[in-house]
């Protein structure tokens, strides 16, 4: 039986893939899970593989490409509970593939760019105010090695686009949104950090086009690693290649290119800047 630590995490994309695993893992060590995706079904299935380990779990339910379901999944998260330690931004899209076409969310957004990182902007700062109060807490944003650099005048891809190109935008995006927040979060007791779990895990982004070539277990060892590890606590604004602290493309140490994405998403979102 999982002995209960009194500590709350919350994995978006946690109904499948690496997601899923760093959620059963967590409710292994007594963690209570809120796991998230869009699929009910797949959402009670990790649930009761939580509770048959004798962990605490609870599926929250939010199709986070709009952003009205991450205001909404936001408030499902502060109803269902009273502090948050753990925040990880794990939910995502692959590239659609090579032959795949420019789609957009409901409002309108690059659906890799909603989805990818927009969607994990928003909730974070939503959460803030709850992980502020259950400090020390971290945030985790699970990125990629592939990352291109944004192009300001065309972020919503409207001109020659490719899908690799708006995947690898969007987890560029995540990094520089990591380095930037660490620095804002200074002396508040909460931490956040991204990394690229592993290379082509064996999970269904990957096998939809193209041949696994590592564990999920590899890239879920990287994010608890960065979730949970002493070795990691109180240390904020890292990238992470794996297990290995790594350096980012260059435009994630960009001050300029931070507060050009940061002004980007807070008007995309609608949302202020929480001052902690
Ligand atoms: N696989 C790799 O080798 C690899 C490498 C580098 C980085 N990553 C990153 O690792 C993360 C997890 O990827 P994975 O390989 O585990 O993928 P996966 O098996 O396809 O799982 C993706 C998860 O995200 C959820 N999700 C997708 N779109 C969503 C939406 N609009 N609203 C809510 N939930 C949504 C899915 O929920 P549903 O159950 O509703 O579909 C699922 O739980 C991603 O951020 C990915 O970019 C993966």
């Amino acid at each position: 039986m999982a002995r209960a630590n009194g500590k709350t995490a919350l994995i978006t994309g946690s109904t499948d893939g690496v997601g899923r695993m760093v959620a059963e893992r967590l409710g292994q060590d007594g963690w209570h899970v809120l796991v998230h995706g869009r699929d009910r079904e797949r959402g009670e299935q990790v649930i009761a593989s939580i509770n048959a380990g004798g962990g605490a779990a609870e599926f929250l339910q939010a199709d986070i490409s709009a952003i009205a379901e991450v205001r909404r999944l936001a408030d499902a998260v502060r109803r269902t509970t009273k502090r948050l330690d753990l925040l990880i931004n794990n939910a995502g899209i692959g590239s659609g593939g090579p032959q795949g076409t420019r789609q957009t969310s409901a409002d309108g957004h690059e659906l890799r760019f909603a989805v990818n990182y927009l969607a994990g902007f928003l909730l974070t700062d939503l959460l803030l105010p709850l992980l502020k109060t259950s400090a020390p807490a971290r945030i985790v944003n699970v990125s990629s090695l592939g990352q291109q650099t944004l192009d300001f005048t065309d972020v919503m891809l409207t001109r020659e686009y490719s899908g690799i190109r708006a995947y690898r935008q969007s987890k560029l995006a995540q990094i520089l949104f990591t380095f930037d927040l660490a620095q804002e979060l200074k002396g508040s007791g909460i931490t956040v950090t991204a990394l690229h779990p592993a290379t082509f895990m064996n999970t269904k982004m990957v096998r939809d086009f193209g041949t696994p070539r590592s564990t999920v277990e590899e890239g879920a060892l990287a994010i608890l690693k960065l979730a949970t590890s002493a070795e990691v606590e109180a240390r904020s604004g890292l990238y992470f290649n794996g297990q290995e602290e790594a350096r980012a493309d260059a435009q994630a140490y960009d001050p300029q290119a931070q507060q050009e994405l940061k002004r980007l998403s807070l008007e995309l979102t609608g949302c202020q800047a929480v001052k902690l």
